[in-house]
């Protein structure tokens, strides 16, 4: 209610009664799209006093948050229930410093800013697809207004923001860009898991259709995260976080390649590249692994290469990282044949016991993970395919459904075969290591955890 009345009487500016309305604390902000990246966004904004509004299509996750129950593993359920809000009025405002969740994006229509966190997979083709960001779009166009700032921060390719979603704010609205609507890209670069760096204290890239679009919302994120760093243009926001992730996948690839590398030369990569890192300049350590998982490494570099396709352009470090990285789980599963060889057994009939299936350790998140690759090439031969993971109590992909097993020490037994995919901290590498007839490290666990010990 608050933020209409203000909106109707002002004569100021819209972009200076936007910014007094952030720093005052009386700006409401949306955020759509509450998964990995929206509740920590959402829940930090709360807590520096804003009122916000979570926008989510999932009506169990808008439940679970009004709940004050928290599914993202980064937020933890106490830290929801402290900003956990009620709604306030008629126009479903929550109070300052509160969030409240809803399905029902008429609330747009009070807010000063949406931020748009939705996902941007890739399709069966490997394009973008960018159903759920024109969805997004559609909604938030819906109830455009004067003085709004419209923010993106799915990671898409460069020209997503001027291309696709300025067009759907302002076609039927007309509101003059940088002067009556603002609109910006902030690649979110939260790590989940990572307890050093989180939202707050990760530096934020923000780039704005015009200046007075990246001033308006550079201004609200500094807010709420220590760092602000802007850029030029959308353009420029949007290509930075495809390079930092394309750096990742193709530094991945490329020591994963080592390591095949060494295999054929009969050196231990691992050696070999703690050597290397102990050079103080010039290089940095990646370590190989059984490919790359989650909703960045494996995906985004593809929107990029995606979009150079239309200038004619083949981007050939991201196609062939990305074939290292989506082999590795195949060389693994070599690997098995070939220990289970050496033992005098079959691949078909034994059982292989998988440990870890998140796609990197101490989180539940399975998107893209290599372990359900190596999974499904196990069981495509004929292997009996357990697995454990202390985060995840189930996998169901491509048609078949695993449940983890519920005892480690007797799965351990049971097994002919363990492969290390994930290297928990929970897991007692050494305990597992006497319980066991044979094992694949994926990861150098093994190794690691001697060395540890000695
Ligand atoms: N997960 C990460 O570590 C990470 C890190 C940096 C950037 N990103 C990027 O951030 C974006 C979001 O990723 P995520 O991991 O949070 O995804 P997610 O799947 O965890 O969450 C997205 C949420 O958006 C909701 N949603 C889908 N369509 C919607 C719509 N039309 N309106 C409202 N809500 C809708 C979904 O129900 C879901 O809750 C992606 O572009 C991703 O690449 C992710």
């Amino acid at each position: 209610m608050i933020a209409v009345h203000n909106r109707m009487v002002s004569r100021q500016p819209m972009k200076d009664r936007l910014l007094s309305r952030i720093y005052d604390r009386s700006a409401v902000v949306a955020v759509v799209g509450l998964g990995y990246v929206g509740l920590p966004l959402a829940v930090a904004f709360a807590e520096k006093g804003f009122h916000v509004i979570g926008i989510d299509v999932d009506d169990c996750k808008v439940a679970a948050i009004q709940r004050g129950e928290s599914y993202v593993q980064d937020i933890p359920s106490a830290r929801l229930a402290g900003v956990r809000g009620q709604e306030v009025d008629t126009y479903k405002l929550p109070a300052p410093g509160t969030m409240i969740a809803t399905s029902d994006f008429s609330v747009l229509a009070q807010c000063d800013a949406a931020i748009i966190a939705v996902p941007t997979p890739l399709s069966k083709t490997r394009d973008p697809d960018m159903k759920y960001v024109l969805a997004a779009g559609k909604d938030v166009a819906q109830y455009i207004h004067p003085g709004m700032l419209v923010v993106l921060e799915s990671t898409t390719y460069p020209g997503t923001t001027e291309e696709l979603l300025l067009p759907m704010l302002v076609e039927d609205s007309g509101l003059k860009v940088g002067e009556e609507l603002f609109v910006a890209y902030s690649p979110e670069r939260i790590d989940p898991g990572n307890k050093q760096f989180v939202v707050e204290n990760t530096p934020k890239v923000v780039g704005g259709v015009t200046p007075a679009c990246r001033e308006v919302a550079v201004t609200l994120y500094a807010q709420a995260i220590e760092q602000v760093v802007p850029v030029s243009s959308t353009q420029a926001a949007e290509m930075v976080k495809l390079l930092e992730n394309t750096f990742r996948a193709v530094n991945i690839a490329l020591v994963n390649e080592v390591a095949i590398m060494c295999d054929k030369l009969g050196l231990d990569p691992w050696e070999v590249i703690e050597a290397a890192a102990t050079k103080p300049y010039g290089f940095m350590k990646f370590t190989p692994g059984p490919g790359v998982g989650g909703h960045c490494i494996p995906l985004d570099p593809f929107y990029l290469s995606w979009k150079l396709k239309t200038l004619n352009y083949n981007a050939r470090f991201i196609q062939l990282a990305g074939e290292i990285n989506s082999d590795m789980p195949r060389y693994w599963v070599a690997k098995v044949v070939d220990a289970l060889n050496a033992a005098g057994k079959p691949l078909k009939g034994s059982v292989v016991l998988v440990l870890g299936v998140a796609y990197k350790k101490d989180i539940s998140d399975v998107r893209e993970s290599p372990a359900l690759d190596v999974i499904e090439l196990l069981r495509a031969k004929g292997a009996d395919v357990r697995y454990h993971d202390p985060y995840v109590p189930v996998v169901a992909h491509n048609g078949y459904e695993i449940r983890s097993e519920p005892d480690l020490d007797v799965a351990l037994a049971m097994a002919d075969c363990v492969v290390v995919v994930t290297d928990h901290s929970s897991y007692d590498w050494t305990a597992i290591r006497q319980g066991v007839r044979l094992i694949v490290d994926t990861r150098n666990v093994m190794v690691q955890s001697q060395a540890r010990i000695s």
